[in-house]
């Protein structure tokens, strides 16, 4: 039943914690020694590894940071933000990955003088993990355009990547749902937690085979 459910799941929540918190530790000293050995290593020829080593504890950085901040409530340093402005600033960092990816980025922002108050960073890791389910799905073409809705402005995320099987499609929201070998599926959890935080709505449709579009609605 739910309460069952509920507890369930603060359990593998507060593990997931622990757990979080215990696996800093090694993940700190093995990039501090990777550092060192770029330091004295790092050439052209090896430097590629302790590169790679540094990158791996980048991500699994990102990841225990991620399962650390899940199960927490989120404190949000909101801001007013023109929703153009916000785009582009969420956007910035992904040119190059999208390019390596060999996805073009298609940016809309009629409408994006309207301003909303958010929390930049949030947004910014809403954004990442959008544009890195769509790339995974294989999309070739993401479109962000701004519009409004009766009292609600709208932030809509598309992409034109496999999209998502009708049988997953109440799964995928739920924290630990993946279908990538190495996907924790926390990453639509947590944008939806983000975007909630902020009273807005997280909202996503997908038909398989076509594509994928999420919407993002923030009240007035
Ligand atoms: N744009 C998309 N197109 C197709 N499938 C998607 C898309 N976004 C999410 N999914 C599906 O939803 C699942 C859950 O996504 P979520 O971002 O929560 O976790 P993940 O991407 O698997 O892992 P992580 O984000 O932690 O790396 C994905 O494994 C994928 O099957
Ligand atoms: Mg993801």
């Amino acid at each position: 039943n739910e309460l069952q459910r509920k507890k369930y799941f603060s359990t593998i929540g507060e593990m997931a914690s622990l757990i979080a918190h215990e696996v800093r530790n090694p993940i700190f000293a093995i990039s501090s020694i990777a550092k060192i050995l770029m330091q004295k290593y790092g050439g052209p020829e090896d430097g590629r590894f302790i590169d790679s080593i540094l990158r791996e504890t980048e991500r699994l950085n990102a990841l225990v940071e991620d399962l650390l901040n899940y199960g927490k409530p989120l404190s949000l340093e909101k801001k007013p933000v023109p929703v153009g402005k916000l785009i582009n600033n969420s956007l910035n960092g992904l040119s190059s990955y999208l390019e390596e990816s060999g996805c073009k980025l298609e940016l809309s922002a009629t409408g994006g003088e309207t301003t909303v108050s958010v929390d930049q960073e949030r947004i910014k890791q809403v954004f990442y993990n959008i544009i890195r389910n769509a790339v995974d799905a294989g999309a070739t073409q993401i479109t962000v355009s701004v519009g409004r809705e009766r009292r609600f402005k709208k932030i809509v995320v598309k992409d034109n990547g496999r999209g998502i099987r009708a049988a997953d499609m109440e799964k995928v929201m739920k924290p630990f749902f993946t279908t990538k070998k190495s996907g924790t599926g926390l990453g639509l959890p947590i944008c939806k937690k983000i975007i909630e935080a902020h009273g807005g709505r997280f909202l996503l449709k997908s038909k398989e085979g076509e594509g994928t579009e999420i919407t993002m609605a923030f009240k007035e």
